[in-house]
């Protein structure tokens, strides 16, 4: 490892005993969020995961968000592969997608895939996002006790599905989202990560074996889709169909990880972001009200049309405050490919790990005041820099899914509000877990009642009151 001749010593947490950089490694994996706000708050804005050790930093706030994100050939994207896979693996194949390309197959990729996530073509699935939602109110009953994370979970998971995919409903579905769901806990599996033998009865076996039957999976659905182009309208079939100036098409291995990776980035993020809001309206009755209010009298109780959508500015501004104070990514990493300084420090080894974060972002006091209070209205008065608020990143790689999200978002939520309150149940724990996304940890009790305007926040513990001022 090469040191700064004059640079200062970087600042960091000390190294836990015996286990070195694996126990700072596992700290920070168990709770990600106390990892780095302790870092930011204890050691200032340019942090080692260690003390002194130049192998890992974080870099807080808006310029280095903007320095890192504006600099992709130097700060590469890494592969979620922590574990060994070989080159021509399944798990290799299932890693190729957006998410971990870099340099110039990235930008040829990603202009592929661009105009699938078009504003134009998305609104064709407005459709289909709000009968996939009707149909599951429809199987609500008023006063059930719901879990919110898993419902939400489900919904994504199916408008995911049919939009990508162009699945229903039913056992297709639910066996890809498993699948991916399976995939998900083995990337970020320690047992993976650790102990990475392929031995009969090891996690990593079965890491190896799952990627596998989930790629022959994807496969087989290409296979179909290749039968029949006149019949599909979802993104896959518009990427098997897409070819760029050259007329070069996606290969089948290049459709398998583009798939994977957007049925993975597509449905827990737009899932954890619709639990949280629905958290922060049940916690918040005034805005609730308002909010109800707004669309009540704009929709009448119909979902909104994509015009509509445009025309309800407090659900805007309940979607940003909440993805603000809660962002679904709450960290990203990078590797450098060639010496780079931030502030004093220089950094000549290259595949150093680079991070930022969107959540200590989110909670700087100096962009956003009382940045833990859940203030929708704050949005009338400020508007930050795409650095300074970036739920869904920013610069070359900024979310393709942006556009998406935020229009599911939207339909959803004006949707359920309108029929149901949404009231958590009294005396409900709620801690963060962060596995790739912000989720509740012990998901999101709620009890679902006729939307009858009786508004009321209950007693909830946890340390979401780290992250949320709740009176
Ligand atoms: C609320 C919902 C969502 C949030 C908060 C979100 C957030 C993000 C963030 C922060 C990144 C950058 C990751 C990084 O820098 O390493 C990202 C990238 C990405 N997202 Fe999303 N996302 C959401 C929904 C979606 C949806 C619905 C899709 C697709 C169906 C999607 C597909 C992608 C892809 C493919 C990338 C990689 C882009 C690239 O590297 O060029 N996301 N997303």
């Amino acid at each position: 490892m090469t040191t700064a001749t004059f640079a200062p010593t970087l600042p960091g947490p000390r190294s836990v005993p015996i286990l070195g950089r694996t126990g700072n490694t596992i700290q920070f994996f168990r709770d990600p969020i106390a990892y780095l706000r302790h870092s930011y708050q204890t050691y200032g804005d340019l942090v080692g995961l260690i003390e002194g050790d130049k192998l890992g930093v974080f870099a807080f706030g808006p310029e280095y968000n903007h320095y890192i994100l504006t600099n992709p050939d130097l700060f590469n994207s890494p592969s979620m592969l922590l574990f060994p896979a070989s080159p021509d693996s399944a798990a290799r194949r299932l890693d190729a997608g957006l998410l971990s390309m870099n340099g110039a197959h990235h930008r040829q990729q990603r202009k592929l895939i661009m105009p699938a996530f078009h504003k134009k073509h998305v609104e064709t699935y407005r459709d289909d996002m709000v009968a996939i939602t009707q149909q599951m109110l429809d199987t609500w009953r008023p006063k059930q006790q719901l879990d919110i994370a898993h419902e939400m979970q489900q919904l994504t998971l199916r408008i995911v599905s049919r939009t990508l995919f162009g699945l229903d409903a039913g056992q297709n579905t639910q066996h890809i989202g498993l699948m991916s769901k399976q995939w998900l806990a083995f990337l970020t599996s320690p047992q993976v990560m650790f102990l990475p033998h392929n031995l009969p009865g090891m996690p990593y076996r079965r890491a190896l074996a799952h990627a596998e039957r989930m790629e022959a999976n994807l496969r087989n659905m290409i296979a179909r889709k290749r039968a029949n182009p006149a019949e599909q309208h979802d993104v896959i079939a518009m990427l098997i169909q897409t070819r760029d100036e050259d007329g070069t098409a996606l290969t089948d291995a290049e459709l398998i990880g583009q798939a994977n990776i957007l049925f993975l980035a597509g449905h827990e993020t737009s899932s954890n972001a619709l639990t949280w809001t629905l958290f922060l309206l049940a916690q918040h009755p005034a805005i609730a009200a308002d909010l109800l209010d707004e669309l009540k009298s704009e929709l009448h109780g119909d979902p909104p049309t994509i015009e509509q959508l445009g025309k309800l500015p407090l659900l805007e501004r309940v979607v940003k405050e909440s993805m603000r104070i809660l962002p679904p990514a709450v960290y990203a990493v990078r590797n450098n490919t060639a010496p780079f300084a931030l502030g004093p420090y220089e950094f000549n080894d290259p595949g150093i790990v680079v991070g930022l974060s969107h959540y200590i972002t989110h909670h700087m006091p100096e962009l956003y005041p009382e940045p833990e209070r859940f203030n929708p209205g704050r949005w009338n008065n400020i508007d930050p820099s795409p650095y300074e608020y970036l739920p869904f990143s920013a610069g070359p790689r900024m979310c393709i899914g942006a556009t998406f999200a935020l229009m599911e978002i939207k339909l959803v939520l004006a949707t359920l509000l309108q029929r149901y309150r949404f009231a958590l149940q009294p005396n409900a724990r709620i801690d963060r877990h962060v596995a790739v996304t912000l989720t509740p940890r012990q998901g999101m009790p709620m009890t679902v009642m006729p939307q009858d305007r009786q508004f009321q926040r209950s007693l909830v513990h946890g340390n979401i009151h780290e992250m949320v001022y709740l009176q």
